[in-house]
């Protein structure tokens, strides 16, 4: 008899570990008790019991196969439960689920990515899924913007670690919308640190992920830049419920996020109603 596996029945996770990422984003390690595979841009439902389910991307690399990390904003009931959980409480995760980056059709490519806020979360996982990688790729530049020095999240890695990989492929361009007594750094938008980008648009792809109108501006600035729609890839955060294309909660024209996406690329969605909500 064929074993069906149940699509809405999350495998429980112990939480590892709890880090303070900035004043609202928390990072939690979890351990799945069962396996969970993933690829960067993948997400999951994450179940806080007895309150519900929300969906987050991975923000680890896909190679860690132990553990998963989730970065969370709190923004309201569920992710106000998730920041209140210590380590050794668990959570329910289900997935993976939709598609992720599609690594294997970019490699020889130059990859440049733009990131806001929490969107760093799943753009970790594909800068670290990139550089574990590094040969297939001709450079990768990785483009992120936090509201303050204090908003930004991995700041030690994005800051002291990742420069460090291989200052010949892998660039690192940071700003801050209003900076402190402690910032050196370039300040503003992140659309102002997307310039002069050195890089050869008919071999390079974009990636966008953060706040709707950052995602917005940030995919104008490339489409002035030069890059062609399909090669401009987003991440979408559509109301999701079910997760896996039943309940149609997340339509975007004819596209279920959750099954056809997250990652979608512009040419694909440009013109449906609700792109930026
Ligand atoms: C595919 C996918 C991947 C995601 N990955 C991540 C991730 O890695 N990390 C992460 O923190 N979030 C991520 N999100 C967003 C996350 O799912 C929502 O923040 C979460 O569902 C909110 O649930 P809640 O019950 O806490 O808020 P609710 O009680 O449902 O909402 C409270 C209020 O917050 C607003 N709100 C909801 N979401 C957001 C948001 N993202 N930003 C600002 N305001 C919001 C709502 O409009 C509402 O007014 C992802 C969403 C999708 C669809
Ligand atoms: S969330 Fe149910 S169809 Fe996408």
């Amino acid at each position: 008899m064929q074993v069906v596996k149940n699509i809405y029945k999350p495998v429980t996770a112990d939480i590892l570990e709890v880090i303070d990422e900035t004043p609202t984003i928390k990072t939690f390690v979890v351990r799945p008790r069962q396996p969970i595979g993933f690829q960067a841009g993948e997400f999951m439902e994450v179940t806080v019991p007895g309150v519900g389910e929300a969906p987050f991307t991975p923000s680890s690399s896909p190679n860690v196969k132990e553990t998963i990390d989730f970065t969370i904003m709190k923004v309201g009931r569920v992710t106000e439960a998730i920041h209140r959980m210590r380590k050794g409480d668990t959570v329910g995760v289900r997935g993976p689920l939709g598609k992720g980056y599609p690594l294997d059709a970019w490699k020889g490519k130059e990859i440049c990515i733009v990131g806001g806020g929490v969107g760093g979360a799943p753009l970790r996982a594909l800068f670290l899924a990139l550089t574990e990688r590094l040969d297939d790729f001709k450079k990768i530049l990785y483009c992120y913007g936090a509201r303050t020095p204090k908003d930004i999240v991995y700041k030690k890695q994005i800051m002291e670690e990742w420069p460090k990989i291989d200052p010949k492929k892998v660039e690192i361009r940071l700003t801050v919308d209003e900076g402190d007594e402690t910032w050196k750094g370039n300040v503003g938008v992140v659309t102002t640190v997307v310039r002069d980008l050195g890089l050869d648009l008919a071999s390079s792809v974009a990636v966008v992920c953060g706040p709707p109108i950052m995602m917005k501006f940030a995919t104008f600035k490339l489409l002035e830049l030069g890059y062609p729609e399909s090669s401009i890839y987003l991440s979408m955060e559509k109301n999701m419920s079910c997760g896996v294309g039943k309940c149609g909660h997340c339509m975007l024209g004819e596209y279920m996020v959750c099954q056809d996406g997250p990652v979608l690329t512009y040419d694909l969605i440009k013109d449906k109603p609700g792109i930026w909500d």
